[in-house]
This record gives structure tokens, sequence and C-alpha cells, in this order.
């Protein structure tokens, strides 16, 4: 469903990305780990169409969307929803206004189709009767639920999430990982899904992939990963302090 192929992002002062390769099926739900500031938002940002590579291919469903023209980037945009590492919700909309936002600017449907899907989309990430709310009145983790809730709306074959379990207590972080489940098995969604969140990228996903400055350099199925002997990938996934990545580089 999604292949990155030989990926590079730059920008005037170095290389964010550097040769990315990522194979994911359709219907799986992958993870890419890494360090703060290792191109995680990056990449998730290019493969939403939201950032434009500067090398190699980014395939969608077989269609290179690397050098799509902007007015063709839309129509892929609406089939991929973001989940942002902040929730991104706007503060003077209404949570409904929130969830509806995208198909009030994307689709011809109904008030009461609109209303339909807002309120089964909010009922589905366990927000049922939040409606009403401001976004300033809920708290984080139940924010981040209305960016799922929003993404879901769009009814999108890929779904992108950033750090989605970021900041949250074990318990919120828990049911988040349990609704990414729920959206890959009951939508058959295809995920990207980036975090640093060790416990939940274990639950939620069949394979892992691990950036470190801008390169992948290891990739497996979270057993895999789990009994990987490469160093930067163990101390990684352990917490240590002591091991080739330090963190005042
Ligand atoms: N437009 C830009 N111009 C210059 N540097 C950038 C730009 N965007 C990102 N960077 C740099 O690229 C690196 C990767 O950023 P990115 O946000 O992708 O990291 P990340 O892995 O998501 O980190 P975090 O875990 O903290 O969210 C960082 O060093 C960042 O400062
Ligand atoms: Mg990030």
């Amino acid at each position: 469903m999604i292949i990155v192929k030989q990926l590079s992002y730059r920008v005037p002062s170095g290389s964010i990305l550097r040769r990315i390769d990522l194979h994911v099926r359709k219907g799986e739900t992958m993870a890419v780990m890494g360090m703060s500031g290792a191109g995680k938002s990056t990449l998730l940002k290019c493969i939403a169409g939201l950032l434009r590579p500067t090398g190699g291919q980014l395939l969608i469903d077989g269609i290179d969307i690397a050098r799509m023209r902007e007015s063709q980037l839309d129509n892929i945009r609406r089939r991929i929803g973001m989940v942002f590492q902040y929730a991104a919700l706007f503060d003077s909309l209404t949570v409904f206004e929130n969830v509806a936002f995208g198909l009030r600017r994307h689709t011809r449907m109904t008030e009461s189709e609109i209303t339909d899907v807002v309120m089964a989309r909010l009922a589905m990430v366990g927000l049922a009767h939040t409606e009403s709310k401001m976004p300033s009145e809920m708290s984080g983790g139940m924010q981040k639920r209305v960016g799922l809730a929003r993404a879901l709306a769009m009814n999108p074959e890929i779904l992108l999430y950033d750090e989605p379990t970021a900041g949250l207590d074990p318990i919120t972080a828990a049911t988040i990982a349990e609704l990414i489940i729920k959206a890959r098995d009951e939508l058959g969604v295809t995920s990207v899904l980036v975090s640093h969140d060790i416990q939940s990228i274990m639950s939620v996903s069949s394979r892992v992939a691990m950036i470190h400055k801008g390169r992948i350099i290891a990739s497996g199925t979270t057993e895999e990963m789990q009994n990987c002997e490469d160093a930067t990938v163990k101390q990684f996934m352990r917490g240590e302090t002591q091991g080739p990545i330090h963190v005042t580089e």
C-alpha cells in the first residue's frame, strides 16, 4: 500500500531524511521509532503529502506522489488521515465542528449525514456526548481521541499517527493503542505509527523500523526488533544512557 524508495528530504541546512526505504502492506500497522529529532514527523508528513520529498519515490497504492502535481495530490491526501503529534484541533470550534471539518470541506454530505458520521466516530473513540464541548474543556488524552475521530470521519484508507500516546498516562496510552487496533480491525486501514513509546509500539504494530539521524538502521517484526543485536537499537529499546547514542549530540 505504501512503498517508500530511497526517499530523501533536504533543507538548506542539511539532510533530514537520507535514502529511506519502507514497505507497508495493506491492512498492516507499521511502527517507526527513533530518538527525538531523528526525522519521524518529517517522514510522516512526506507520506501524507504535506511535505514534498527532495529525492526518491513515494508510492501510494502504486502511484508515485513524490513528483505529483499539487492539483492531483489533493485526491491522494483525501485518502490519508493524519493524527498529528499535538492534537492540532481548532480551538475556536466545538468537538462536533472539529470532527465535521473535513466532511464539510471535502464532501457533499448533507447536514444529517454529517451528524451521523460525527456521532458514530465520536462513539467509536469513546467520546459520545462530548460534541458540544470546546477542545480547551478536554484533557490531552481526550483531545487526541477527538483528533483520531476527525481522521476517521473521512474514512481514510491510510492512517498516519504521530506520537499518539506521547504525554499520556499508561492507561490512557493503552486505550489509544486499543483504538489504533480497532481502526485496523474494523475499518481495515493501513497505518504508520511514529512513536518512541516502546510499549504502545509493541502492542499495536506487526513490524517496526528504527530511524536514526534520518536513516532506517533496522527493521523487522516486533519480535525480531526485541532480539535485535544492533547496539543502537538495543540501547534505544532498553532506554540505556550508555551506548552508541549520545543525547548531547
Ligand atoms: N523545515 C525544516 N528546516 C530545518 N530543519 C528542520 C525542518 N523540519 C525539521 N527539521 C529538523 O529535522 C530534524 C527532524 O525533525 P522531525 O520533526 O522529523 O523529528 P522527530 O523525529 O519527529 O522528533 P520528535 O520525536 O522530537 O518529534 C530535527 O533536527 C529538526 O530540527
Ligand atoms: Mg515528531
